[in-house]
């Protein structure tokens, strides 16, 4: 056996009596390290005749790669071992921890310890949905079953899919430092989640059914109806023959699936720079507190063609030929659902983090 192999298997065997990280790296030194046995075989080779090198260097490659394997996967072990044997003293079992000790927030009605009964431990509370993200899934399990996708969009815009695109001139008031949110760079927290209309379209082509739920942004004064930031679940059908009566149809249905047959629902007309013709959504139902009153609770009209071809110039084609293609779009706010089915009376509740408000969703 050549020295060589000799070290190689006298390394191995060390390798393998390895116990931890320090000796695998002791190991590696002694046999790799720069003047480490192995290593040193390099430096002999100079010396030695043209027969000679070829086969020791083929030996030398030999043991290299045999002994820095064995470490890798010696030292993988090692790890592994080493986050088992950690992990196993610990007892998954055990009731949680409560909040640090001295704290004394929501104590009035969590009362961890004094529920408890001995203090350091106490059982976590479990979580519970907020009312907004309920209400949000209520509403996107209704408009799966009508075949709309999810689809989704940033909240940091630029202007273009915000405004431009969506057929709403560089004068328009919603453009206005005083209403809009913008970013020292030009961006823009979005206004509207319409934005979404123009993401979808750029990217797959017609025909088209979704539905982009998310965070929209106004420079609004809050106060019990108005919230700087809320919430929108866009919609956007595009196919040949859409019309009007598919619009009705669609928010009709989710309107009676959400707030129950005694529902009404009302098409008012309206102004968006999108959609030509445009109407406000309107619902009134007497299974609702305050159940004589109107309350507005979306836009949406069909989608204009400028529209489509802001889209078509985004994209290079002609995909959303309006002769061929038309659509409806429609924008809900579920802020102002979700106060009308749970009976909210302040917008500003949902982000409060009040748990005494939170704990009757629960
Ligand atoms: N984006 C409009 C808003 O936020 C709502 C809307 C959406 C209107 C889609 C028409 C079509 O007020």
């Amino acid at each position: 056996m050549h020295p060589l192999e000799q070290l190689r298997d006298d390394a191995l065997r060390e390798i393998e009596a390895a116990r931890d990280e320090k000796s695998l790296e002791g190991v590696r030194v002694k046999y790799l390290g720069k003047s480490g046995s192995i290593s040193e075989w390099g430096e002999r080779m100079k010396t030695l005749g043209k027969e000679e090198r070829p086969v020791v260097g083929k030996l030398l490659n030999q043991a290299r790669n045999a002994v820095t394997t064995a470490l890798d996967r010696r030292g993988e072990k090692v790890r592994e071992q080493k986050e088992s044997q950690a992990v196993a003293t610990i007892d998954v079992s055990l009731p949680g921890a409560s909040g640090p000790s001295g704290y004394s927030g929501y104590s009035g009605y969590t009362g961890y310890s004094s529920l408890s009964g001995y203090s350091g431990y106490a059982a976590l509370e479990r979580g519970s949905l907020h009312p907004l993200t309920q209400m949000l899934e209520r509403s996107i399990e209704i408009f799966r079953r009508m075949g709309f996708a999810l689809a989704e969009g940033p909240d940091i815009e630029d202007e273009w899919h915000c405004f431009d695109a969506l057929n709403t001139p560089s004068d328009h008031p919603a453009r206005n430092e005083q209403d809009t949110f913008y970013l020292t760079d030009g961006r823009l927290l979005r206004t509207h989640t319409s934005t979404v209309q123009i993401r979808t379209m750029e990217s797959a082509s017609p025909p088209i059914r979704v539905i982009a739920p998310g965070a929209a942004y106004r420079r609004d004064e809050l106060d019990a109806t108005h919230s700087p930031h809320f919430h929108q679940i866009e919609g956007l059908y595009v196919d040949e023959n859409v019309s009007v009566a598919d619009l009705k149809g669609a928010l009709e249905f989710f309107m009676l699936e959400l707030f129950g047959p005694e529902t009404a629902v009302q098409f008012r007309p309206h102004y968006f720079p999108f959609t030509e013709p445009s109407l406000e959504v309107y619902v009134r139902s007497k299974a609702l507190k305050g159940g004589e009153q109107w309350i507005e609770v979306a836009g949406c009209g069909m989608v204009h063609p400028a529209v489509f071809e802001a889209v078509n110039k985004a994209r290079g084609d002609n995909a959303y030929d309006p002769e061929k293609w038309s659509g409806y779009a429609f924008g809900l706010g579920m802020d102002r659902l979700a106060m009308i089915l749970f009976e909210i009376p302040d917008i500003r509740l949902f982000s409060q983090n009040d748990l005494r408000f939170l704990k009757q969703f629960a």
